[in-house]
């Protein structure tokens, strides 16, 4: 490749569009030109790049001159342009959940299925950002001793609900530890009305998404139907989510059914070698995953490995990652990373 892609970020304010800004810089992806977008609320702003202010646009036509897309711009900029990129001869990487259950659409994690990108049609999506991290976690552990069941239960960062869910934890923070004397005693009534809700994210511990008809919700129905997606798998997979008071990183605490024993130290071999993982799991040191060890950092640590003491076949471990990194931004460029090495993205008039 001479001289870089021409890409584009759609979502450049937020939190997921920024990462991965920083990322393509980091990570030195080849670049001949960088346009950045929003909607009209965030036009004219700019955006730091390489020692460089760019210039955010409203997200519009102009997408469609780019070879590479990263939309993290949500449902509706991704609805209305993610195949008229593709339709342009350019690669949509979305961020959005719109497009993750179509059969048309490969769902990836490169160091899991990363051959699902193979004759891919120029939409990709990125994953739920648990998803993303329980499948790294999964993929050895299946391949080693098959999982039967996989019952997760999360503890979500407010930052996988965007920027301003980040701002409403520091805002009700604030104003709730000015009553502080009401968080000490647990006075219900009094966190109520200093919070003007009875559900803060504050000092609490809550669901934060669409209720659906079957009492899940919107967040738990999607990261089952992803995971069973990536690992092209029908095992069965519960989940429970909550949304936890920790700014950046997801924590995910799950237990494995599996079909041959494998017990904790065969375990943490098992995923000692696995691209991306990263085990910690020294209690003797307080070594274990945590979401601000993981905040701002790429691997997805895991650890806490316990057999279960009642069944050979069961299988606990903790995992935490950066969900604006592993969870999106990260996984969004590795994909195109992998297009690029793969010969299936190049610049427009570019041959193979
Ligand atoms: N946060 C995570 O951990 C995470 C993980 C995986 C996937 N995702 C997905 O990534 C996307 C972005 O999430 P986020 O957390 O970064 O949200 P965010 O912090 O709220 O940022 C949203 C960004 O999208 C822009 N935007 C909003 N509506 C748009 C539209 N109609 N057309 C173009 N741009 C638009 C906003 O621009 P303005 O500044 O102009 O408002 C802003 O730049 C979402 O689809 C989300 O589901 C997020």
């Amino acid at each position: 490749m001479v001289g870089g892609l021409r890409v584009a970020v759609i979502g450049a304010t937020g939190v997921v569009g920024g990462a991965m800004v920083r990322i393509l810089e980091e990570r030195g992806f080849p670049i001949a030109s960088l346009r950045l977008f929003a909607t009209a609320r965030s036009a004219g702003r700019t955006v730091m790049f390489c020692g460089k202010a760019v210039l955010v646009e409203e997200t519009g036509d102009g997408v469609l001159e780019s070879d590479l897309v990263l939309f993290a711009g949500g449902d509706d900029a991704s609805r209305r342009l993610a195949w008229a990129v593709a339709e342009a001869g350019g690669v949509a990487v979305d961020n959005s959940s719109t497009w993750r259950m179509d059969p048309r659409v490969p769902l990836v994690v490169p160091e899991v299925n990363a051959a699902a990108l193979h004759g891919h049609q120029g939409v990709i999506a990125n994953p739920n950002c648990v998803a993303a991290a329980l499948v790294m976690a999964l993929k050895p552990i299946h391949d080693a001793a098959g999982i039967r069941r996989c019952i997760v239960a999360t503890y979500q960062s407010v930052s996988g609900g965007g920027a301003d869910n980040m701002r409403a934890l520091l805002e009700q923070s604030r104003t709730l530890l000015e009553a502080s004397d009401a968080l000490e005693t647990g006075d219900a009534d009094r966190i109520t009305a200093a919070a003007g809700t009875p559900s803060p994210v504050a000092f609490n511990v809550r669901p934060q998404w669409r209720w659906e008809p079957d009492g899940e919700t919107e967040e738990e129905n999607k990261i089952v139907a992803e995971t069973r997606k990536i690992l092209a798998t029908n095992i069965p997979v519960s989940v429970t989510a909550m949304r936890v008071p920790v700014m950046v990183g997801h924590t995910l605490v799950v237990y494995l059914d599996l079909d041959r024993p494998l017990g904790p130290d065969a375990a943490r071999a098992a995923l000692q070698g696995a691209r991306g993982v990263e085990v910690l799991d020294d209690p003797s040191a307080d070594l274990v995953p945590t979401p601000l060890l993981a905040a701002g950092r790429d691997p997805v640590y895991v650890g806490r490995f316990r057999a279960d003491r009642f069944d050979p076949r069961g299988l606990s471990l903790v995992v935490c990652s950066d969900n604006l990194r592993k969870g999106a931004a990260l996984n969004a460029v590795q994909i195109a990373e992998y297009l690029l090495s793969a010969g299936m993205l190049r610049g427009r008039g570019e041959t193979a």
